[in-house]
């Protein structure tokens, strides 16, 4: 899968995309991410890419003019099958896991990092969606774009080593992952659970589950409204609320 990044700010990319689970998938060619400079397609000698903006007020507005060409020259060299095109914004939609998954259905994602003082209204004609990846404000589009490469990245096959370890996490499944453990079998009179260490598959399944289910009760209920159950999940969270 291919990201191109356009952004004012290419060195911010250099280590968190060397590094771990995607630095290793861009190594092995499964995941290819291009990073281009705004700057350089300044239409002046001084490489302005910013002004004041129209109306008066504090802050610098990017231009329309260096955004568009830049993203004109990016499209132009892409020649995937399906491309979106985003924007990173507060103002965008909520990127959640359900949305991630949709973003990996495509063979190549352009993002466009705003920048938070602002840009230029007329450029958001040239993007397929503009995506948040929470409501906070960052100081520009860049982290929202690592997140972006991150959790998309990482649905592409090959790129997380266990394709279990993408089956039984938090919101694939729709409940909030179980609790893990491993050595030493006590620290500080914290014992791992007896039913971890017994061997019996079949038990450990059923913890993991019923585990999973108390914990998604206890810290995201909203999730079980469309989490899949099964009858003994349901009996099991009447159990533990009284209800029923
Ligand atoms: N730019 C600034 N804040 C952002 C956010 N929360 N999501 C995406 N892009 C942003």
């Amino acid at each position: 899968m291919k990201f191109s990044v356009l952004t004012l700010f290419p060195d911010f990319f250099s280590s968190p995309l060397s590094q771990s689970i995607i630095g290793r998938a861009i190594e092995k060619g499964l995941l290819e991410v291009s990073l281009h400079n705004i700057r350089d397609y300044a239409q002046d000698k001084h490489g302005t890419v910013d002004d004041t903006p129209y109306g008066g007020g504090a802050g610098m507005v990017l231009r329309v003019e260096p955004v568009v060409s830049c993203l004109d020259a990016v499209k132009k060299g892409c020649h995937a099958e399906s491309t979106l095109t985003i924007l990173t914004t507060p103002q965008g939609v909520r990127l959640d896991q359900r949305l991630v998954e949709e973003l990996a259905g495509y063979q190549a994602l352009i993002i466009l990092c705003g920048r938070y003082e602002g840009i230029d209204e007329r450029t958001r004609a040239f993007v397929d969606m503009e995506v948040s990846i929470g409501d906070y404000i960052l100081t520009g589009g860049e982290i929202a774009a690592l997140v972006l490469i991150d959790s998309v990245g990482r649905l592409v096959p090959g790129v997380v080593g266990q394709k279990d370890s993408l089956k039984t996490e938090s919101f694939t499944t729709g409940l909030l992952e179980y609790p893990q453990y491993t050595r030493p079998p006590e620290f500080r009179g914290m014992r791992v659970p007896e039913v971890l260490l017994s061997g019996h598959h079949q038990e450990i399944r059923r913890w993991r589950r019923r585990e999973s289910i108390k914990r998604t009760l206890e810290r995201r209920p909203d999730l079980l409204d469309s989490a899949e159950l099964t009858e003994e999940d349901i009996r099991f969270i009447k159990e533990l609320t009284g209800k029923g």
